[in-house]
């Protein structure tokens, strides 16, 4: 089996990322072979500063070796390191229909709130599909927002195949139900152009202020609430044992408590969560040089792999002679 998913270096990692996606990736690592890359290509349809694209695709490769990826478990690479995948995506594009993309919720969203779309954010489900199909990926871990874009890749595949021959694996998404869409601050999805996000590596002081802000409602203490429908508690609950969720929870159904306690809980059990990532990522600040190596070489095995992928696929469309 092979896994494969990316990530954009957009901004630093938050808690929605890492619950939805990246503990998958770490999960997965030890399987038969997996490949985790940084997509920068697709970061560039927000950021058009070069400085700030080098510095966040260095920082994002190192937050994921700090999360506990292993180098010699899990290729880890830089999407634009194999422009394979981008010769890929064109093939992709002739076959892909207009309508299919005009129907992806990640563009008609952005579009409705009247951002002027380029044709990288318009077309940029065809570019995912040519990162899963370049890799033979069968599992695709992500959070429920990318379930589409993987739908998206599978209509893609299924008619490549049909014109062509069988080139293409047909990858499948894997989400936790669990973590599947971790809330914000605000209780909506957690997302940086929400601007309601906790950063796993915000320091301290600042993230506990952070949480302590999280929104809540202006119920009397003493009424009864259901822990299901709020926020604060299923942040709480990434982070809580069985016993303590359970816990909780019948505080939350007695009633009598104060928000500002859930919330002092929630800043202790993430820092020491994240207490060994944290060493580990200041480790690997003083060792820039090391992470780049890791890069080059997850980009050495990651493009062998996209070459015979798209070797196929050009034999397959009369592209080689
Ligand atoms: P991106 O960078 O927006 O997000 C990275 C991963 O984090 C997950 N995620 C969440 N999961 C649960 N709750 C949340 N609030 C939350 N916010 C983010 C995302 O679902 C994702 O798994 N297009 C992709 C990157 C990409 C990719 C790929 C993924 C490019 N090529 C190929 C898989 C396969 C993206 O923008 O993810």
């Amino acid at each position: 089996m092979r896994v494969l998913s990316g990530i954009q270096p957009t901004g630093r990692f938050h808690w929605g990322n890492y619950f939805g996606a990246i503990q998958q990736y770490i999960d997965l690592q030890n399987e038969e072979e997996s490949y985790y890359f940084i997509a920068n290509l697709h970061a560039l349809t927000t950021i058009r500063d070069s400085d700030e694209l080098k510095t966040l695709t260095l920082e994002a490769a190192t937050d994921l070796l700090a999360l506990g990826l292993q180098p010699e478990q899990a290729t880890l690479f830089v999407q634009s390191d194999v422009p394979e995948v981008s010769e890929l995506t064109w093939l992709l594009m002739t076959g892909t229909p207009m309508g299919l993309l005009e129907r992806c919720h990640a563009y008609k969203e952005k579009k409705e709130k009247g951002v002027a779309a380029d044709a990288g954010l318009f077309t940029y489900p065809v570019l995912m599909a040519a990162d899963i199909l370049a890799y033979d990926s069968n599992v695709v871990p992500v959070g429920q927002d990318q379930v589409q874009h993987i739908e998206v890749c599978r209509d893609i595949a299924r008619s490549f195949n049909h014109h062509y021959g069988e080139v293409f694996v047909m990858p499948d998404a894997k989400v936790l139900e669990a973590s599947a869409k971790v809330p914000g601050t605000d209780g909506e999805k957690m997302s940086k152009s929400y601007d309601n996000t906790i950063q796993i590596f915000e320091p301290l002081k600042p993230q506990r202020k952070q949480i302590m802000r999280i929104q809540t409602d202006s119920r009397p203490m003493e009424d009864s609430k259901d822990p299901e429908t709020d926020h604060l508690y299923q942040l709480l609950s990434l982070f809580a044992s069985n016993e303590e969720r359970e816990e909780v929870a019948g505080i939350y159904r007695t009633g009598g408590f104060g928000y500002g306690d859930i919330k002092k809980r929630l800043a202790d059990a993430a820092e020491s969560y994240f207490s060994d990532a944290r060493a580990r990522r200041e480790k690997l600040e003083q060792d820039p040089g090391f992470v780049q190596d890791v890069l080059s070489e997850g980009a050495k095995q990651a493009r062998a792999k996209a070459s015979e992928v798209l070797d196929r696929a050009q034999k397959a469309t009369g592209l080689v002679r």
